[in-house]
């Protein structure tokens, strides 16, 4: 039973209403130094910040006396159907929040029928997420490794499992500086592991770690022909996720990727950076269509999700909040969480008049506000 400790105690049981109750409870029941890990941004976190206060600056044109008795949220992403435009961000070390780790997110992503991205950091194998839902949608998100043989073998181990797109995350030539996972001094207790890595790596003892991998794994040196050669060993559809220019959006579309996501990676890598949503506009400007545009950073409302799709995102991401499902109750919380954003982004199409979401387009935000 989960006691309420707001209000003094008044109510027994604590009603999940919207997802800022989960991330209260994971608050409230993770250690400090998972919940530090999980909630943390870079130096001094505006842009983490950022991310949320930038969709509270935004405020919308609601179009009314449309019939809106019948709502569909249905949409798709690289031309497979999924049941409403929000889906799972890769985040690291799910064990951390839940014992059965990404399995449970696989399955209570299954059950709402839209699409997972697996981190490379994740605390199962992507052959347990794959045999623990076996019907789910799934992309799977890489680093490029300096040893590029690591990054080719599992490549073809989750193209050999289904996975349907790669997601190439560009921002983290290096780990940004966390505070407090460096005052924690934090570490994946010794029961965890990178369990898609388990035993390639030979970690000494003398070799410093980040964040459950030998430190200088990932190789700086990455830049955009490196895009070339990992469609030289895929078939897979790639998606570069961490752009914020439509500098690099239009490099993007030159070099052949299928989709772009708008990510500053929680506010966890460059301080100091754009809230992701303020750099929407500029880059689906520029793509015109050519490719399809998603977003991550700060979705926490159905109203979010609204304002992302008028200004041209595809479908969003959610990282925290489903971290924050999976701690409350492994995969029911995931469900949970996906059910109420769900409920919020039907509710918020039909109160401002759209019935399907070919109907959200720009002139639904009050430009003079941006
Ligand atoms: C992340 N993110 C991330 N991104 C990625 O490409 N690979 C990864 O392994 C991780 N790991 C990770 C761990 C944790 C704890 C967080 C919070 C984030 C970034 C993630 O995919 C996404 O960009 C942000 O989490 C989106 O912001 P919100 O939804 O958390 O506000």
């Amino acid at each position: 039973m989960n006691i309420c400790h707001r209000e003094g105690g008044q109510c027994a049981e604590m009603a999940m209403v919207c997802l800022t109750d989960f991330e209260e409870y994971a608050k409230e029941h993770l250690s400090k130094a998972t919940w530090d890990y999980y909630a943390a941004g870079a130096d001094e976190c505006c842009t983490r910040d950022d991310n949320i206060l930038a969709f509270k600056r935004i405020r919308l044109r609601p179009r009314i006396l449309r019939d809106v008795s019948m709502s569909d949220t249905r949409t798709t992403v690289q031309g497979t159907e999924i049941s409403f435009p929000v889906g799972i961000a890769p985040t690291a070390f799910h064990c951390l929040a839940w014992h059965e780790g990404e399995v449970a997110t696989a399955r209570g992503t299954e059950a709402l029928n839209t699409c997972y991205i697996t981190s490379t950091y994740s605390t199962c194998s992507v052959e347990e997420i794959v045999a623990a839902a076996p019907n789910g949608y799934r992309w799977f998100q890489l680093y490029v490794y300096r040893d590029r043989k690591l990054s080719e073998q599992i490549v073809h181990r989750v193209e050999g499992l289904g996975y349907k797109a790669l997601v190439l995350t560009v921002d983290v030539p290096y780990t940004g500086k966390r505070r407090n996972d460096i005052r924690n001094q934090f570490k994946l207790p010794p029961h965890l592991k990178v369990k898609n890595f388990d035993g390639v790596f030979q970690q000494e003892a003398s070799v410093p770690e980040d964040y459950g991998i030998p430190a200088n794994t990932l190789d700086p040196s990455i830049s955009w022909k490196d895009v070339y050669w990992l469609q030289s060993i895929t078939h897979l559809p790639i998606i570069i996720k961490g752009i914020l220019t439509k500098e690099d959006a239009e490099l993007a579309v030159e070099h052949g990727v299928q989709g772009i996501i708008v990510s500053n990676h929680g506010g966890r890598q460059l301080d100091g950076g754009p809230a992701s949503i303020d750099a929407l506009t500029e880059i689906v400007d520029t793509v015109q269509g050519r490719i399809e545009v998603y977003l991550d950073g700060g979705i926490r409302t159905g109203s979010d999700v609204l304002k992302a799709l008028a200004l041209g995102a595809k479908c969003v991401f959610i990282g925290r909040p489903a971290v924050w499902g999976l701690a409350y109750k492994g995969e029911e919380g995931v469900r949970e969480v996906l059910q109420i954003l769900n409920d919020e982004f039907r509710l918020s199409m039909a109160l401002s008049g759209c019935r399907n979401v070919a109907e959200i387009n720009r002139n639904l935000i009050q430009l003079s506000k941006l």
